[in-house]
C-alpha cells in the first residue's frame, strides 16, 4: 500500500522503514549464516544496522570514504551502531574501496555488499568494482548491490531522479548516472565470474509531499531553485522514491566450476 508523508518530521522513519524491506531481502539472498560480509559504502549504517540484526552469527566489515557530502557520517554510524549494541560484530574502515579491496586476501568474504553505492562510481569502475568483490568472496560466496531504479514509473519518480542527476539542480551530480541499468550490472557481473545470477525489484510506495518534500530535497543536497521550479508540483503530487533494485550473483563453488570446465573441455573435443 501505497504510503503518502507530508509530514518532514516522518520522513526519516518512513525511509528507515524502506531499509526494513531491503534487509530482508537482503538476508533472504544472502543465506550463509556466519563468516564475514563487507559493506561498501555503509555511509550511517542505513542498511548495515538491519542487516546485521537479521544475520546475528555474521560480522561485518564496513567501508566508507567519509569524505565530501558525506562528511559527518562517521560520527552517526558509530552512534548508530553504539545504540544498536553492534560494535562488536560490525568494524569500520575510512577508505577508498578500491584500495581497501585491493588489501583483502582473495576467497576470503562470504559476501560483498552494498546499497545505492553503485550510483557513486561509473562504468569503468562498476566493472573493477564486481571483478574485485569476485576476488575476495569465498567459492560459493556470494554478491548483492542495491539501488534505486534509475527507470521512472511515473512522473513523481521521474521528477526525483531529474533532481538528483540533472547539474542543474543538485549540488553533488553523479559521476555517470542516477543509477546504472539493471541490465548493465547483470552483464558485469557475468563478466566477473559470478553465475546464479538474479534481479529483483521492490516498489517503494513511498511518496513524498507538502512540506515533506522540501526537507528531504535539502538531504539530498538539491538546490531551492528546483523547488521554485516545481512547486506547485511537488506540494500537489509530490515525489516517489522509485522502484528498488537488488542484483545478486554467486560465485561457483570449486567443484561445479570445475565440472563445468570439465564439460566443456568435453563438448570441445
Ligand atoms: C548514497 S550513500 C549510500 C549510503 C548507504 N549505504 C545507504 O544505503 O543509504 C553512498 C556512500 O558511498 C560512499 N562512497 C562514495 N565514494 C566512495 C569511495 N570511493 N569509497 C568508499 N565509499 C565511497 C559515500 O561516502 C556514501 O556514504
Amino acid at each position: 500500500m501505497t504510503k503518502v508523508i507530508d509530514d518532514p518530521l516522518e520522513v526519516e522513519q518512513a525511509y528507515a522503514r524502506q531499509y526494513e524491506n531491503l534487509s530482508r531481502e537482503f538476508s533472504r539472498v544472502i543465506q550463509s549464516k556466519r563468516g564475514i560480509l563487507a559493506e561498501i559504502g555503509c555511509g550511517r549504517g542505513q542498511l548495515t544496522i538491519p542487516v546485521a540484526r537479521l544475520l546475528p552469527h555474521c560480522r561485518f566489515r564496513v567501508v566508507d570514504t567519509f569524505a565530501g557530502a558525506y562528511t559527518g557520517t562517521l560520527r552517526l554510524l558509530n552512534k548508530a551502531l553504539l545504540q544498536a549494541r553492534l560494535k562488536n560484530r560490525v568494524k569500520v574502515y575510512k577508505a577508498d574501496y578500491l584500495a581497501w579491496l585491493w588489501d583483502q586476501y582473495s576467497d576470503s568474504y562470504a559476501g560483498v555488499v552494498s546499497s545505492e553505492f553503485l550510483p557513486e562510481i561509473d562504468s569503468y569502475e562498476l566493472s573493477m568494482f564486481l571483478s574485485e568483490c569476485y576476488r575476495v568472496v569465498r567459492p560459493g560466496g556470494i554478491t548483492v548491490h542495491s539501488f534505486l531504479s534509475p527507470i521512472a514509473r511515473n512522473h513523481r519518480q521521474r521528477l526525483m531522479i531529474e533532481a538528483d542527476s540533472n547539474p542543474k539542480w543538485t549540488k553533488t551530480p553523479p559521476k555517470e548516472w542516477f543509477s546504472p541499468k539493471p541490465a548493465l550490472v547483470v552483464s558485469q557481473l557475468r563478466r566477473a565470474g559470478f553465475r546464479n545470477i538474479h534481479t529483483e525489484k521492490i516498489k517503494s510506495n513511498l511518496i513524498i509531499k507538502g512540506d515533506a518534500v522540501r526537507s528531504f530535497l535539502h538531504s539530498w543536497d538539491v538546490r531551492d531553485a528546483f523547488w521554485r521550479r516545481y512547486r506547485l508540483r511537488l506540494v500537489t503530487g509530490g515525489l516517489e522514491v522509485p522502484d528498488w533494485v537488488i542484483v545478486s550473483g554467486r560465485r561457483e563453488t570449486s567443484y561445479r566450476s570445475k565440472s563445468r570446465l570439465r564439460e566443456r573441455k568435453m563438448g570441445g573435443r
